[in-house]
């Protein structure tokens, strides 16, 4: 709009319209920024407050050594460490069974190499079991790893 077409407004009436019509348009700017700011605000303070998410949450309760923990050595850990494979993959620690598991659950081996604790060798070797498969385990030891 020129300056010329904006003389033509000689009723005061529309250049209060246009004036108000101006402001409103700012007022709404400036709250969808607002909006903006704030709500980023609230995610940042709730993540700050609430550091464990609803994702993150592990549940350990039910958990068992042959429903939970047999069935995660045997996926993860006895294509080395079966009676097989060991002599070849596994440096002769054999992991088929509650009897050979509880006796490297009781030196701390079993554990240290889980967690990737630094006085054990790492385990698995292509990689750390996610968090919570890991607090799934260590309940159960915590547990006195009964053969349940
Ligand atoms: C790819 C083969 C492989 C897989 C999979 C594997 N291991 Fe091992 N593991 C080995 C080898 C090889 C060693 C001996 C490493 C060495 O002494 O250098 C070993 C050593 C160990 C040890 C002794 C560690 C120490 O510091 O004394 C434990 C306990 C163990 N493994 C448990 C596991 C568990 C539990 C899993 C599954 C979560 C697993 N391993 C998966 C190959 C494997």
């Amino acid at each position: 709009m020129s300056k010329d077409d904006f003389s033509t407004f000689a009723d005061s009436s529309i250049i209060v319209i246009f004036v108000k019509n101006y402001y409103l348009k700012k007022v709404a700017i400036v709250s969808a920024l607002t909006l903006t700011f704030f709500s980023s605000c609230f995610y940042d303070n709730e993540e700050d407050l609430y550091p464990v998410s609803p994702n993150s949450y592990c549940d350990t309760s039910g958990v068992t050594f042959t429903g939970t923990v047999y069935p995660i050595i045997e996926t993860h850990c006895n294509s080395c460490h079966s009676a097989v494979m060991a002599p070849s993959l596994g440096k002769n620690i054999v992991l088929d069974n509650y009897t050979h598991i509880k006796y490297n659950v009781d030196k701390g081996s079993f554990r240290g190499s889980i967690e990737y604790n630094p006085e054990y060798i790492g385990m698995p070797v292509e990689g750390q079991l996610d968090d919570c498969t890991i607090q799934k385990i260590n309940s159960w030891i915590e547990r006195g790893a009964p053969n349940d």
